[in-house]
């Protein structure tokens, strides 16, 4: 195959930028418009967040100005794609990690943030986000929520949510959440499933560093279709890959060099 040229990284929605702090404040103006969008069209924003590193840089970027003051918190409901079953004031928490990186220092009504529940059986952890998304949901005539913005991450292992290789969550398409354990640390999760995050308006993933080229290269350079992160397709067909330029190394080729984005 050929070096890809731009319009071939156009064309599969990949949106690169220099360094780790581009795209973080790249990831940062996407949550920022969107929700200023969302609030015009339907009078809320309803956005869920992965965890993992990759995008703390970015949330400590919504709570300062003048994303800050630009983001209509007051209409935001925040959801979480998963969380490890660890108390928020562990390492390794999503929830925790988001809330000392930017939702002590935001406006949000603490009733619109959703953390997911965190019990000793994860089962009863998924039933309970389940019930309070479709609380917040009203149960949608199609079955299953309309998020406006998802944020995902890619593990090196082509993992995106807490859906990993060969694992059941995979495989779940009735349910809006669902418990797993596995990857890093390998504790019990509970995570969104395919049909909730395939019906986003928009999915974007944000990927940074050299240590996940391999699998960029993998995704969109070969046929391996049983990862988890190709298999996502949201609502309007194309997921947004926001990588830096270490993550899209062994992807670019001929314009490694320079940087792509719109
Ligand atoms: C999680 C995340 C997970 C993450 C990837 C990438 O809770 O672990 O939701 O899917 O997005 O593992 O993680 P890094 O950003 O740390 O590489």
């Amino acid at each position: 195959m050929t070096a890809p040229d731009e319009s071939w990284l156009k064309k599969r929605g990949i949106v690169i930028r220099a360094n780790a702090e581009d795209l973080a404040a790249a990831g940062a103006d996407m949550f920022c418009q969107t929700a200023r969008q969302s609030v015009e069209r339907r009078g809320f924003f309803a956005v869920a967040v992965s965890g993992g590193t990759t995008p703390r840089r970015m949330h400590r970027l919504l709570s300062r100005n003048p994303r800050l003051s630009e983001i209509p918190w007051r209409c935001t409901h925040l959801f979480w794609v998963d969380e490890r079953m660890l108390p928020p004031d562990q390492p390794g928490s999503n929830f925790g990690a988001a809330r000392r990186d930017f939702l002590d220092r935001v406006p949000i009504p603490p009733g619109q943030v959703h953390p997911i529940p965190v019990t000793e059986d994860p089962e009863e952890a998924a039933a309970r986000y389940e019930e309070d998304l479709k609380n917040f949901f009203h149960r949608t005539k199609e079955g299953f929520p309309e998020f406006d913005l998802i944020f995902l991450g890619v593990g090196k292992d082509g993992h995106t949510a807490s859906l990993f290789p060969g694992r059941p969550g995979m495989e779940e398409t009735g349910r809006w959440v669902t418990p797993v354990k596995g990857g890093d640390p390998e504790v019990n999760r509970v995570t969104m499933t395919y049909p909730v995050l395939n019906r986003a308006r928009q999915v974007v993933f944000l990927i940074s560093g050299k240590e996940k080229a391999g699998i960029m290269k993998t995704l969109f350079q070969t046929k391996e279709a049983r990862l988890p992160a190709r298999r996502i397709r949201p609502l309007n067909g194309k997921p947004i890959w926001l990588m830096d330029r270490e993550a899209a190394s062994q992807l670019t080729g001929a314009v490694a060099g320079r940087v792509l984005g719109n």
